[in-house]
């Protein structure tokens, strides 16, 4: 097996070139919406969303080649939440994966527009890797229920103190709804069984919710250069993290339990899952 470093380098780099091929070129028309795309896409972002898609699909014993327009469409939605959760109305940063943020550069409305274009793009990528079992799995994800419910209930958690419970809603909707669905569509590309489905599913809503705390960590321990987005900005606008509610210690302790979990849950797939194994590993150690 290809060792866990080169794999992931080359996982993003397909990726990569992906989106390349599949975006719309900035000289397109309308010129300016489309350059805007490609600013915030290709301003840099780790992929992880595309990578773990691809990874479910090569641990099912899928085709990754016929998932790359998937891993394009997530990345295409989590783009979009990104753009939108910088605007001044949400959380008002200027800085997003070590460049200005879309509407710092192309104003507050192309910014809104970009981020409403890569939505049906997505799905009309995810359509080139499947049909409509694939729609209806990134739909719900990225719907009211689950991601919007998370940006929704993160935001008028800035007014009022919540509850544990309340903040780990806002993170299941906000970031593990997306994560679990890029290793569930990664299994049904990949035609895995409903015991291979159950297990992906347990596995990304841990790590979903790890990724998510991990976040909240990183807000606070890292600095700007580091995470290509200003740091320190949960504090300073007042937001509800694993943070704040828990304590920085019982925050990495809360991160490594739900890795454990993840690894727990994909303990029946065996060896098929061992690059699973790396990135629930991999994405506990990030510091960025
Ligand atoms: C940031 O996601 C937003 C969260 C849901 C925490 P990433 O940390 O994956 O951001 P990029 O894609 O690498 O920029
Ligand atoms: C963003 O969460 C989640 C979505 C965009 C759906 P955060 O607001 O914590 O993400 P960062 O810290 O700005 O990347
Ligand atoms: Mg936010
Ligand atoms: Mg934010
Ligand atoms: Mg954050």
């Amino acid at each position: 097996m290809t060792d866990f470093a080169t794999w992931i380098a080359t996982q993003k780099d397909r990726t990569e070139a992906a989106l390349g091929r599949l975006l719309p070129r900035s000289d397109e028309a309308p010129a300016t919406l489309h350059a805007a795309i490609r600013h915030s896409m290709f301003a840099g972002g780790k992929r992880l969303r595309p990578i773990l898609l691809l990874a479910a699909c090569e641990a099912c014993g899928g085709d990754t080649e016929k998932a790359l327009p998937a891993a394009c469409a997530v990345e295409c939605i989590h783009t979009y939440s990104l753009i939108h959760d910088d605007l001044p109305c949400m959380d008002d940063d200027d800085f997003r994966r070590g460049h200005p943020t879309c509407h710092k550069v192309y104003g507050e409305a192309i910014a809104v527009l970009a981020g409403d274009a890569l939505q049906p793009l997505a799905f009309e990528l995810l359509l080139q890797s499947g049909g409509a079992e694939l729609v209806k799995e990134l739909a719900v994800a990225a719907g009211s229920k689950f991601l919007i419910a998370g940006q929704v209930l993160d935001l008028e958690g800035e007014e009022r103190q919540i509850s544990f419970d309340e903040l780990r809603t806002i993170h299941e909707g906000k970031t593990a709804a997306l994560l679990t669905c890029c290793f569930r569509l990664g299994g049904l590309i990949a035609d895995a069984s409903p015991q291979s489905m159950e297990a992906l599913t347990t596995f990304g809503y841990n790590l979903g919710l790890a990724f998510q705390v991990i976040d909240d960590i990183l807000d606070c321990t890292q600095s700007s250069e580091k995470l290509g987005k200003t740091a320190g900005k949960d504090a300073a606008s007042g937001k509800s993290t694993y943070v704040s509610i828990l304590s920085l210690e019982k925050a990495r302790d809360e991160a490594a339990r739900l890795t454990n979990e993840a690894h727990a849950a994909i303990a029946p797939l065996g060896q098929s899952a061992s690059r699973l194994r790396e990135i629930a590993d991999h994405l506990l150690a990030r510091d960025y």
